[in-house]
């Protein structure tokens, strides 16, 4: 595990995006497993306006999405694919039909999950994962306690989770309480990981993801077990690691 310390959330943004593009000229036909949320939003950004200079092509590219909201479709507001449509998708030049999200609509848990792991294994598997952590240390929405081998399936939101994520929704009683996401055992599939992280509210979490012990309690911790995963983090998500002195242990500048 690298982590590579940033000012702020704009350089960890240019920075993130020229991994994934990087992973996209390195290997045309690669397969990006991607998240929402407001920590990859600043990369999407800067993917797009590379895309638009013609300096990155999508054409080859697939992707699947972490994780999404049961009981949403796409053309809901709040859903990950709508996220996904509107702040990536459709502005680079990406295949829509290799673009993947859980499907939120199938009401079936075991089928929808089940779907969507053919779906990667049939992609070969993710080349390069994109993740954001939560301030309770989930990564896609596997909240604390979840075991580890499990692969997409269905889970009750935490109420932290469900707290955080209500700044999207009109209010509390709109948001979701069950997602479906790609658990531990497909995400330790990817061959390489790039987790990211912006702001202070992270920094507890970040410290015991990459200090603390491996555990179910904190999910992020069990990347200390992938060989690859590069982490790019700001100042204020490091706060804690270089309270407790270990930023030097995993850092590159
Ligand atoms: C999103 C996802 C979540 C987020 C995490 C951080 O697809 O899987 O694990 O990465 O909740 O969210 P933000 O980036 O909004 O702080």
């Amino acid at each position: 595990m690298v982590l590579y310390e940033v000012k702020n959330y704009e350089e960890m943004s240019r920075k993130a995006a020229a991994v994934i593009a990087a992973q996209v000229v390195l290997k045309p036909d690669a397969v990006l497993g991607l998240a929402t949320g407001s920590t990859p939003l600043g990369a999407y950004e800067q993917l797009v306006k590379w895309h638009q200079k013609k300096e990155v092509d999508f054409s080859g590219i697939s992707s699947v999405n972490l994780d999404e909201y049961k009981g949403l479709g796409g053309d809901n507001r709040q859903s990950y694919r709508y996220f996904m449509d509107t702040n990536l998708f459709q502005h680079i030049n990406i295949e829509k039909s290799r673009t993947f999200v859980p499907d939120g609509l199938e009401p079936d848990s075991v089928k929808a999950c089940r779907a969507y792991d053919e779906v990667i294994e049939k992609l070969g598997g993710i080349d390069l994962q994109i993740l954001g952590i939560g301030a309770n240390g989930h990564i896609g929405f596997n909240e604390p306690g979840e075991s580890f081998e499990k692969g997409t399936h269905c889970v009750d939101l935490a109420e932290s989770t469900i707290q955080a994520n209500a700044r999207f929704f009109q209010s509390l009683d709109e948001v979701p309480r069950q997602a479906y996401t790609m658990g531990m055992k497909g995400i330790l599939s990817a061959r390489k990981i790039l987790l990211l992280a912006a702001g202070e509210p992270k920094a507890d979490a970040l410290y015991q993801a990459l200090c603390g012990p491996v555990t179910p309690q904190l999910p992020a911790s069990i990347l200390q077990l992938h060989r690859d995963v590069a982490v790019i983090a700001d100042q204020g998500a490091c706060a804690r690691l270089h309270g407790q002195g270990a930023a030097s242990y995993f850092l590159r500048r």
